[in-house]
C-alpha cells in the first residue's frame, strides 16, 4: 500500500516510528524499497555524492527533477520527497511555485522540502496555498553551507521551535530537522502534530534520516557525526570491482557461457561467404 502522509500521521499518533532514506538513482531505490524504508528523499547532497561537488549548491532544478523522476519509477508505493536545490530556493516566490508544481506534475513527488528560515514563512504559505505539501528543513541547512549544531543554547533552542510552530501555522506538512540538540528535536516533536524527521537531532523525532552512501559505507571522505554505516559495502564494492578486473586482464572473463553463439549451421555458411 502507498505509504502517505496522512499514513505517517497515523504511524505518529500510534508512537511507532518510520524510516527514512535519501538516495538519488533507480537500483539504489527499489533496493532500498525491498528493505522496507517508508520514505525516500531525492537529496540535493547528490551534488556532492553523485557528482563530486564540495556544497549542495551546484545541484541544478533539472538534475534535481531527472533523479527525483528516477527514484519515484523505482518506488512508486514509497512517499517521495523532493528536495527544491539552491537555484529555485534562491529565485523568488514564483519560480519556487513553478519548480514544486514541476516536481509533482513531472516527477510524482508527493512532498516538497525546502530549506527556509522566519525570511521564508511567507514564501512556503505561497507554496502550500497551491495545494502541493510542503516540508521545510530546519536546523542545520546545508545551502547556508553552515554545518553547525542549532539549539545548543536556550535562546537558539527557543527561536527554533518558534519557527518549527510558525511553519506549521503556515500550513507545512512534515518537518525535518537536521543537526539539532537532541533536547529541542524531542520538544518540537512533542508540540507539533505533524510528522517530524530527524537528520541527526536525535532518536525522539517520529522518523529517521540518512543518506544511503553513508549507510552502506561507500562515501568517500568526512561523515557527519550523526551518520552511522549498517555495512561495509564499500569494501564489498570494491573487492567485487577488483575481481572483475582481474579475470579481464588474465582472460577468464568472459567465458563461453556468457557468450552469444550464432545459430546451427550459420558459421559454416559465414566461412564460405567470407572465404
Ligand atoms: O540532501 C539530502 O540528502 C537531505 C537529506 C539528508 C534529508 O537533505
Amino acid at each position: 500500500m502507498k505509504v502517505t502522509i496522512s499514513t505517517l500521521c497515523k504511524t505518529k499518533i500510534e508512537g511507532r516510528k518510520f524510516s527514512a532514506v535519501s538516495c538519488y538513482d533507480y537500483t539504489s531505490a527499489k533496493l532500498v524499497a525491498a528493505a522496507g524504508v517508508d520514505v525516500l528523499f531525492i537529496g540535493d547532497s547528490a551534488a556532492q555524492l553523485m557528482l563530486g561537488f564540495d556544497s549542495t549548491l551546484p545541484a541544478t532544478m533539472d538534475f534535481m527533477a531527472a533523479i527525483t523522476a528516477a527514484v519515484q519509477r523505482a518506488a512508486p508505493d514509497r512517499l517521495i520527497v523532493a528536495d527544491l536545490p539552491y537555484e529555485s530556493c534562491q529565485a523568488g516566490t514564483e519560480r519556487i511555485i513553478r519548480d514544486s508544481q514541476r516536481f509533482v506534475k513531472e516527477c510524482n513527488a508527493d512532498i516538497i522540502k525546502i530549506e527556509a528560515n522566519e525570511i521564508q514563512i511567507e514564501m512556503i504559505k505561497a507554496v502550500v496555498d497551491t495545494g502541493i505539501s510542503v516540508m521545510p528543513h530546519l536546523g542545520i541547512r546545508p545551502q547556508t553551507r553552515q554545518y553547525k549544531a542549532r539549539g545548543m543554547t536556550a535562546d537558539d533552542a527557543a527561536e527554533l521551535i518558534k519557527l518549527a510552530e510558525r511553519m506549521h501555522k503556515a500550513g507545512v506538512s512534515m518537518l525535518l530537522l537536521e543537526g539539532t540538540a537532541r533536547e529541542v528535536a524531542k520538544i518540537i516533536t512533542r508540540k507539533l502534530p505533524i510528522p517530524v524527521i530527524s537528520c541527526g537531532s536525535g532518536p525522539d523525532c517520529d522518523g529517521q534520516v540518512l543518506v544511503l552512501p553513508d549507510i552502506l559505507n561507500l562515501t568517500a571522505g568526512p561523515v557527519p557525526k550523526f551518520s552511522k554505516s549498517f555495512a561495509d559495502v564499500g569494501r564489498a564494492y570494491t573487492e567485487a570491482v577488483a575481481s572483475y578486473d582481474r579475470e579481464v586482464k588474465q582472460g577468464f572473463y568472459p567465458d563461453d557461457i556468457h557468450s552469444y553463439h550464432m545459430k546451427a549451421g550459420e558459421y559454416e555458411k559465414l566461412e564460405k561467404l567470407i572465404s
